[in-house]
């Protein structure tokens, strides 16, 4: 019998939960694959398997690519500042392993492959909003690696593929104690501890916050198109962006949070981070014309919910 797992790389991370999750509540058997080195336990389920281990390796690779039909490439060191401190971590996590990984799975018999790309492939953008047309142009490590992925995987034409590319993520569930996570969940966790906030140049660089179950749906949206159509599915051999359609500045973040705590927050100024963009904004018409989808229009709400 056709197996129905899918094999879910960097599982234990913090989207990878709540991807992991929904797939379950639906019904579908679940393989992680994780090194744990940013991901955390995950919750046992009759249909959960957790393999552990480093997707560089081959063997490794084998192990988990087993009997799967379908795989979500979410494992990655996600974090820009630790990309461009460990260029070779970076490249051997983040371009290598995943080229290894779709070429074994592949020749191993998997069907379908999405991969978590990233709108940092767009590098210091011309003008925005950024579409799928715009340049790519990364400007770090981070993103070089990202893009030689999403290459990787969409050079697979005979296969049903697509590559997502994410925005800011934001919701709650990312890691609360490390400085590789992303702003939002930083700026919440110091508040919750009444630390001040370190802002990384003068707090007027904006981002396109997506909500994580945003982004879950997006990928299972993806995922059983693929699965029911193969190549003739409307998202086949694309990449799309995974967006809010809205930017926010730091600074307004900060106005937001201030609010909801009915403070003033201590903030510190400090030069701005190698590799940083200033200014990110995407369009999502592209996936929504393919398959409808949409993102939610709740941002306070959930910036709320990270307090
Ligand atoms: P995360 O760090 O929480 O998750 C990544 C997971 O990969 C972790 O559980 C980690 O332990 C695992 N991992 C790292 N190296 C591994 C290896 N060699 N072998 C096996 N597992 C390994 O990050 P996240 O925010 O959940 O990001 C998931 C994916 O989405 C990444 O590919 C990231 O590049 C992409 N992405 C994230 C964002 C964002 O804002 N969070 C935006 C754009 C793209
Ligand atoms: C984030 C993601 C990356 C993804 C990209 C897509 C994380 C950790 N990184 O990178 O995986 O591909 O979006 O666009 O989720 N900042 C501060 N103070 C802090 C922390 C950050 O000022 O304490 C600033 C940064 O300098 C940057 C902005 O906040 O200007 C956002 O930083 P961060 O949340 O790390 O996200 P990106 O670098 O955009």
């Amino acid at each position: 019998m056709e197996s129905d797992t899918v094999l879910v790389t960097g599982g234990a991370g913090f989207i990878g939960h709540h991807l992991t999750s929904t797939l379950l509540s639906q019904g579908r058997k679940v393989k992680v694959l994780d090194d744990f080195s940013s991901g955390t336990e995950l919750p046992t389920h009759p249909l959960l398997t957790v393999i552990v281990g480093d997707m560089s390796e081959s063997s490794v690779r084998e192990e988990a690519l087993h009997e799967v039909k379908s795989v979500i490439n979410l494992a990655a060191i996600a974090s820009v500042p630790l990309c461009e401190s460990k260029p070779k971590l970076s490249s051997r996590v983040n371009y290598l392993a995943a080229q290894g990984l779709f070429k074994d799975a592949f020749r191993l018999g998997v069907s379908t492959i999405i991969q978590a790309s990233t709108s940092a492939l767009y590098g210091v953008p011309n003008e925005l909003p950024l579409t799928e047309k715009s340049p790519t142009k990364p400007i770090g490590n981070y993103g070089l690696d990202k893009q030689k992925a999403e290459e990787s995987l969409l050079s697979f034409h005979e296969h049903p593929v697509c590559a997502l590319r994410l925005f800011n993520v934001f919701g709650v569930g990312q890691k609360r104690d490390s400085p590789y996570s992303g702003v939002l969940t930083i700026f919440s966790d110091n508040i919750n501890k009444n630390l001040p906030l370190k802002i990384f140049g003068d707090g007027h660089q904006s981002r396109d916050f997506i909500h994580v179950n945003d982004v879950v749906s997006a990928f299972i949206l993806c995922l059983n198109d693929l699965e029911n159509n193969g190549t003739n599915s409307k998202v086949s051999g694309k990449k799309f962006n995974v967006c809010s359609g809205n930017s926010v500045t730091l600074l307004e973040v900060i106005d937001s949070f201030s609010s909801f705590t009915n403070t003033d927050i201590e903030v510190n100024f400090e030069s701005p981070r190698e590799g940083d963009i200033l200014h990110s904004l995407g369009s999502f018409e592209f996936l929504n014309n393919q398959i409808d989808w949409k993102p939610s229009e709740n941002f306070t709400e959930r910036l709320r919910e990270l307090l």
